[in-house]
């Protein structure tokens, strides 16, 4: 018989995967203590902004019409509990407040309300990102509360999606990373992702502390390579060079890689950041603290690019913000997402409002999110409005629909021509054409 599948938080992670193990042919409940998130599902809505996801779930979700059904939702651990065979623990892990390490409340809760359901054998998969040592702890606390003991098993299984790619990154993955204490959960885990190996996605098996840290050791490369080149930014900018040419130029040595080398104002969102600073948090614990200082570099490298944006854009407009009016195209941390989490779009708008600016924003995805976290900036419904009458432009996220604009019909509203490139992803040549001032982080003023 197939085997049951549960999907235990229904964020960006967990309604993704929801929808993609039905997809894979398993039968599905996914669950969220939130009733009106499990109410939005169980329509065939997402409650996030993520391409080609609402598709896919529409093409399973129970009681919609030509869907296969084999996708449902319940706010109930009982249910979750007798329905599933694997439980995968999709909640999030974010930063505590006040403090660099991660709240692991969500994951502990999720534990503690799942293991008194489980009655018969299971395996719990952990999805979360975790401080190393998490899932050798979490496994002991489980077999203690189950009524099936020891018959309840743990695997932990990091996810590597990316906001904007999550279908894609989820049905394909570059990689399928386990991290197991027996061999029942790797079996149970090679039926699960039968599909994916048959497509040739490696499948790699390793022990608990192992799992964990690929996830965070992954993401720390990744943050490690954009403070790289924002580096290099910074010298550029001092002496004169180019950082779009030098990242060029470095990324065809296949060692080096063109990816992640696009230099601007930095990485943001509900990961790269947080994960860093848990991650620098639990080696202080495990007394490895200095194997992960330059981590501390690399993030005040990201940080130090939201203030030089700022910095740029007060000289652009004469040394003052008072009376200026700025516009913001862009508030999410990448294109192709809603999410407005630590994003350095929003934090540079925010900057510049709180020192006299006249902000206006516009984004494509992200509007309703970026209104609820910042409500004191302005908004416009289109890049046009937003541009009216600015003393500056700045594109802060590189969304498609900013490198579509016209210069010449922006042109015409500004009140100077004059646009600061966060992303390095507009043609200079373009905007300079039609008689822009057109100057971007790490390149030549002209
Ligand atoms: C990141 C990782 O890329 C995923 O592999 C991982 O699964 C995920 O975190 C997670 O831990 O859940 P994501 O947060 O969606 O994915 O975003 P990225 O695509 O990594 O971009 C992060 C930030 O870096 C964005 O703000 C982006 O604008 C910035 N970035 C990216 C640059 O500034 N330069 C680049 O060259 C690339």
């Amino acid at each position: 018989m197939a085997l049951k599948i549960t999907v235990i938080g229904t964020g960006y992670l967990g309604a993704t995967h929801a929808a993609a193990m039905a997809e894979l042919g398993f039968e599905v409940l996914g669950l969220d203590v939130v009733p009106e998130k499990i109410e939005m599902l169980q329509r065939g809505e997402v409650p996030m902004y993520e391409p080609g996801l609402e598709e896919l779930l529409r093409r399973h979700v129970d009681g919609i019409e030509g869907a296969s059904g084999r996708l449902r939702f319940t706010t109930s651990y009982e249910e979750a509990g007798a329905f599933g065979d694997v439980h995968f623990v999709c909640v999030n892990t974010p930063q505590k407040h006040g403090e660099y390490a991660c709240d692991m409340s969500y994951v502990e809760s999720a534990f503690d309300a799942l293991a008194p359901h489980l009655t018969r054998p299971a395996l719990v998969v952990g999805k979360s990102t975790v401080p190393v040592g998490s899932a050798a702890r979490l496994a002991e606390r489980l077999a203690a509360a189950s009524p099936a003991g020891a018959q309840v098993e743990l695997a932990w299984n990091p996810e590597f999606l990316r906001e904007g790619f999550a279908v894609k990154d989820t049905l394909h993955p570059d990689r399928i990373v386990v991290g197991v204490a027996g061999e029942r959960g790797e079996e149970l885990l090679r039926e699960v992702y039968a599909t994916p190996i048959a497509e040739g996605s490696p499948f790699i098996v390793m022990d608990y502390p192992t799992s964990e840290l690929v996830k965070t050791s992954a993401n720390s490369f990744l943050a490690t390579k954009i403070s790289f080149i924002n580096a290099m930014a910074e010298v550029c900018e001092a002496a004169d060079g180019d950082v779009v040419k030098l990242a060029e130029a470095i990324g065809h040595d296949e060692r080096i890689g063109k990816k992640f080398l696009r230099a601007g104002i930095g990485f943001g969102g509900g990961c790269l950041p947080k994960d860093l600073r848990a991650f620098m948090a639990r080696a202080g614990e495990l007394g490895a603290d200095q194997a992960l200082t330059f981590l501390r570099e690399i993030d005040s490298i990201n940080m130090r690019r939201r203030g030089h944006m700022v910095e740029l854009t007060r000289d652009a407009v004469g040394g003052g913000f008072l009376g200026k009016r700025v516009a913001v195209l862009g508030a999410t941390f990448k294109p192709d997402s809603d999410d407005v989490r630590d994003s350095p779009a929003l934090n540079v708008a925010g900057q510049i409002h709180l020192q006299g600016g006249q902000v206006t924003v516009y984004d494509p995805k992200g509007m309703e999110n970026a209104r609820r976290v910042f409500p004191t900036l302005a908004y416009a419904d289109t890049a046009l409005d937003a541009v009216r009458g600015a003393d500056v432009v700045l594109h802060l996220t590189e969304w498609r629909e900013f490198r579509e604009l016209d210069p010449a019909a922006l042109g015409d509203v500004v009140a100077e021509r004059r646009i600061l490139d966060g992303r390095n992803a507009l043609d200079p040549q373009l905007w300079r054409k039609a008689g822009w001032t057109y100057r971007a982080l790490g390149r030549p003023k002209a």
